[in-house]
C-alpha cells in the first residue's frame, strides 16, 4: 500500500511530535522540568477537590462546551466580557486548531502572518491545514513587529497569530502595535497564555467588545497550573464563537477540566498570589543569571526566562547538557527561532529553592 498516494499530502509535510523530553520526566521524577513553560506549584487544593470530586460524576458526559454556562460566565466575568464570547477548547492549542480549520478556504492560497520567533507549534498545524506562512520578525527590542507586518498583509491574508507575552523570548508587544494591525481589518489572534504572570492591566481581552476582529487565546496550563488537565479557552465575536463551536467534536471539554476551571474560577484570590510567587521568582531569576557573566537574560513577562549565553565561552547546549546533569531539564534554542547558532536556552521559572541550586550550578560551571 502506497500511503503516499492516498493521505491528504500535507501530512508528509509536517514531522511526528517530538516531546520524548515530557515522558523522560515522567519516567525520572528527579528531573525537574524547566522546559516546557509548566508549573511547578501543583494546582491549588480547592481545584485539586474539585478534580477528585469530578471523579464520582465521570459516568456521565459533561455539559457540551456550547452550553456550559456557569464556567463560561464565570471566565467571560475574569476577562472582561460577555459568556456568548466564550468557546471552550481541550486546551488552548485545540481552539486554535479550530480556527486554523474554519478560517481555511482555499488551501495552498491563504496566507496568514506570524512572528518570528513565535510559539513552535503554531506552524505545523497550520501547514498540515494548508495555510502559506508569512514571517514578520520582531523587532530588535524583541517587542515591535507591526511596520512587517502591515508590509506583509495581502489580500490574500486571513489572519495575524502572535502571542502575548511572546513564547520563547517574554517580551509584551506595545498595545499601541496591536491597536495598528486590528485598524487593517484582518482578524488578529493574541494567544495570552502568560497572561497571569504579566503585568497587571497587559491583557487585550476587553477590546474583544470593541473590535469583532480581535480573537484571544487563553489556557489554564501556565498560570494556573494545570497543564495536564487540558483546558483552554477562546475570546471573540460571538459569531465567531458559534462557528468555532460547529466545527469541533462533541463534548471536547471533559468533565474533570470544567470543574477545575470553576473552582479556579471561584479561588481567583488565591490564584492570583500564586500568579505572584512565579512573577517574583522570575524577576529573581533574571536579576541572579544577569550577574553571571557573560550571560544576557531577556527580561520576561512570562513563566520563562530565555537567556543569551554568547559571551560566556559557554555554547547553549552546553549549559543545557550541564543542567541535565544536575536533574534540570530547561530548552535549547540552538539553530531555532531565527536565533544564532547556539547561542540562547530557555528557563522555565521553577519553584525558589531549585532557583537558587541552578543559579549555584550555572555559577560554578561558568
Ligand atoms: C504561546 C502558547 N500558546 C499555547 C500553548 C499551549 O497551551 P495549552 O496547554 O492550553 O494547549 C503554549 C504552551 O506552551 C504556548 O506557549
Amino acid at each position: 500500500m502506497n500511503l503516499k498516494e492516498i493521505l491528504n499530502p500535507r501530512i508528509f509535510e509536517i514531522p511526528d511530535y517530538d516531546q520524548a523530553h515530557v515522558t523522560k520526566c515522567w519516567q525520572d521524577p528527579v528531573i525537574r522540568r524547566q522546559m516546557s513553560n509548566e508549573s511547578n506549584y501543583a494546582p491549588i487544593e480547592a481545584v485539586q477537590k474539585a478534580i477528585c470530586e469530578a471523579a464520582k460524576d465521570a459516568n456521565y458526559y459533561a455539559e457540551d462546551p456550547s452550553y456550559a454556562l456557569s464556567l463560561r460566565e464565570k471566565l467571560a466575568a475574569y476577562a472582561s466580557v460577555k459568556a456568548e464570547n466564550v468557546a471552550l477548547g481541550n486546551g488552548s492549542i485545540e481552539v486554535l486548531d479550530l480556527i486554523f480549520q474554519i478560517f481555511m478556504a482555499d488551501p495552498g492560497v491563504d496566507e496568514a502572518i506570524l512572528l518570528q520567533p513565535d510559539y513552535s507549534a503554531y506552524v505545523p498545524r497550520m501547514t498540515y491545514f494548508g495555510w502559506k506562512i508569512k514571517f514578520a520578525n520582531l523587532s530588535e527590542g524583541l517587542d515591535k513587529a507591526a511596520d512587517q507586518v502591515l508590509e506583509s498583509i495581502s489580500d490574500k491574508t486571513k489572519f495575524v497569530l502572535l502571542s502575548r507575552p511572546n513564547n520563547p523570548m517574554g517580551s509584551v508587544m506595545p498595545e499601541e502595535e496591536i491597536r495598528r494591525m486590528l485598524e487593517t481589518g484582518k482578524i488578529i489572534i493574541v494567544d495570552e497564555a502568560y497572561i497571569e504572570i504579566s503585568d497587571e492591566g497587559t491583557s487585550v481581552s476587553d477590546w474583544i467588545n470593541k473590535y469583532e476582529n480581535l480573537i484571544v487565546l487563553r489556557t489554564f496550563s501556565k498560570g494556573f497550573c494545570l497543564a495536564g488537565i487540558r483546558l483552554g479557552y477562546m475570546l471573540a465575536d460571538s459569531e465567531i464563537v458559534r462557528l468555532v463551536n460547529r466545527s469541533r467534536h462533541i463534548f471536547n471539554v471533559n468533565l474533570a477540566a470544567m470543574r477545575a476551571g470553576e473552582a479556579a474560577m471561584d479561588h481567583l484570590a488565591e490564584y492570583r498570589k500564586v500568579f505572584k510567587k512565579m512573577a517574583n521568582t522570575r524577576d529573581w531569576l533574571v536579576d541572579e543569571l544577569s550577574k553571571i557573566k557573560g550571560f544576557m537574560p531577556i527580561p520576561s513577562q512570562a513563566n520563562f526566562v530565555m537567556v543569551d549565553v554568547k559571551g560566556s565561552g559557554k555554547t547553549a547546549t552546553e549549559c543545557v547538557n550541564f543542567l541535565l546533569e544536575k536533574n534540570f531539564f530547561v530548552r535549547s534554542f540552538a539553530k531555532k527561532a531565527g536565533l544564532e547558532p547556539d547561542t540562547h536556552f530557555r528557563i522555565s521559572v521553577g519553584l525558589p529553592n531549585d532557583m537558587e541550586e541552578l543559579i549555584e550550578d550555572l555559577k560554578a560551571f561558568i
